[in-house]
């Protein structure tokens, strides 16, 4: 069976890569401190014996064969890349359990028809271009020309910062896989809210993936002297953006399930003594039904129009990503369900709210997720937590679940 300790304790070491004063990780995508958490996983995958490579788009995977090397392979699969002051288990847990899980079956001698490969994929976070999924979107060849010129806050794009890393982005359609190659897509994420905690149930068994839309608003209205122009006559851009934040966290509410995040705002010129003349808001929508997340979004644009055109305030919407809801595959939940049967757990059926590498991946072949109770429902910061035993229960039903869907003949 799987072994526990040495999960935690390569949870540890990788949490120290890119840790910073705050208590949380740093780690963006094409940056040297994911290129050492890439080097430091490599070296877990040696020491499972499995056969390293990295693609076109920078994902690094570890492939055991199985008896009949043609067979399409079991895929497991997250991300080593996080948020700006993220948590130590968003995304390194279903790398590390998947190794575990591979160095597992080596150790026992476990002969399975299929491959398994486990795969720690670029930039899954969008922390740094504010687009995300880069390398499961690459999987799927569905990496385009125009994905790659997403910019990094200093204007770096994709394309670069990916040259500035030694690959090719020229060649990243060298990434993509055929259908035919994949038999399962598996991964082992943190639940990253208070539903498990709340059911007092170690693990859980993910029934489909929320669609996120990420836009760009931009404001612009007037700067003008702080302290001459009247209430009345200004056209301050700033003042627009706080109403149409006002109406997002409205319109959101009153859905019940979609949810909608400001998380970025430029204010230009940004004076103490300046009426603000141009705002730029990103805004993530997101709703495992694809239908109410759009409603919403419609009433938010329509409403938002009204604010600026009322307030004299030009508004544009850009679109960085729109993705639809995903699945999981019904065959899949049964295998990992029964997992948790076999290990005496209650099989408990939750949706995701997170966005997750497995969306892409769903393109290519049936999708699976299981998730870790965490602590609290903290993610995206530092006090993120998810004990070493609920950790290592999530790692056994994935064990379990890898066997199921590789087979032993
Ligand atoms: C990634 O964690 C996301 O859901 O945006
Ligand atoms: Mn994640
Ligand atoms: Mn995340």
């Amino acid at each position: 069976m799987v072994d526990g300790e040495r999960l935690w304790k390569r949870l540890s070491e990788l949490a120290e890569i890119g840790k910073r004063e705050e208590g949380g990780v740093a780690r963006f995508s094409f940056t040297p401190e994911e290129r050492a958490a890439k080097n430091l996983v490599a070296s877990y995958m040696e020491e499972a014996n499995l056969a390293v490579r990295e693609d076109a788009a920078g994902n690094l995977s570890g492939r055991r064969e199985g008896r009949d090397p043609d067979a399409p392979a079991v895929l497991i699969g997250s991300h080593v890349d996080s948020v700006s002051n993220g948590g130590d288990f968003d995304g390194p847990l279903g790398v590390l359990g998947g190794i575990e899980v591979l160095q597992t079956i080596d150790e026992e001698g476990v002969q399975t028809d299929r491959p398994v490969e486990v795969v720690a994929f670029t930039d899954e976070e969008g922390a740094r271009f504010s687009l995300g999924m880069i390398g499961s979107r690459a999987l799927t060849g569905m990496l385009s020309r125009e994905d790659l010129r997403h910019e990094d806050r200093d204007g770096v794009p994709i394309e670069q910062a990916m040259r500035d890393a030694g690959l090719d982005p020229e060649k990243v359609g060298d990434a993509a896989r055929s259908p035919a190659s994949l038999a399962a897509y598996l991964e082992l994420h943190i639940e990253q809210g208070k539903v498990l905690e709340g059911e007092g149930l170690p693990v859980g068994v993910v029934t489909g993936i929320a669609g996120p839309v990420w836009l760009r608003l931009s404001f612009s209205g007037e700067a003008g002297h702080a302290g001459t122009t009247p209430m009345g006559s200004r056209r301050d851009a700033l003042a627009a953006a706080a109403e149409v934040m006002g109406i997002v966290e409205e319109e959101a509410a009153s859905t019940g399930s979609t949810v909608g995040t400001v998380g970025q705002i430029e204010v230009r010129p940004g004076g103490i003594n300046i009426i603000p003349g141009g705002v730029e808001l990103s805004l993530d929508l997101r709703d495992i039904d694809e239908a109410v997340r759009d409603r919403a979004e419609g009433r938010i644009r329509e409403r938002a129009e009204e604010a600026c055109g009322r307030r004299g305030i030009g508004l544009s919407f850009g679109e960085l990503q729109r993705l639809p809801p995903a699945p999981c595959s019904e065959e899949i939940r049964a295998s990992i369900a029964a997992a948790c049967e076999r290990e005496g757990i209650r099989p408990y059926a939750l949706p995701s709210g997170a966005g997750h590498d497995g969306m892409h991946v769903a393109e290519l072949c049936p999708m699976g997720m299981i998730f870790v109770r965490s602590k609290d429902g903290i993610s995206h910061n530092p006090k993120e937590w998810s004990s070493r035993e609920d950790c290592e229960t999530g790692c056994k039903i994935l064990y379990l679940t890898v066997l199921d869907l590789a087979g032993q003949t």
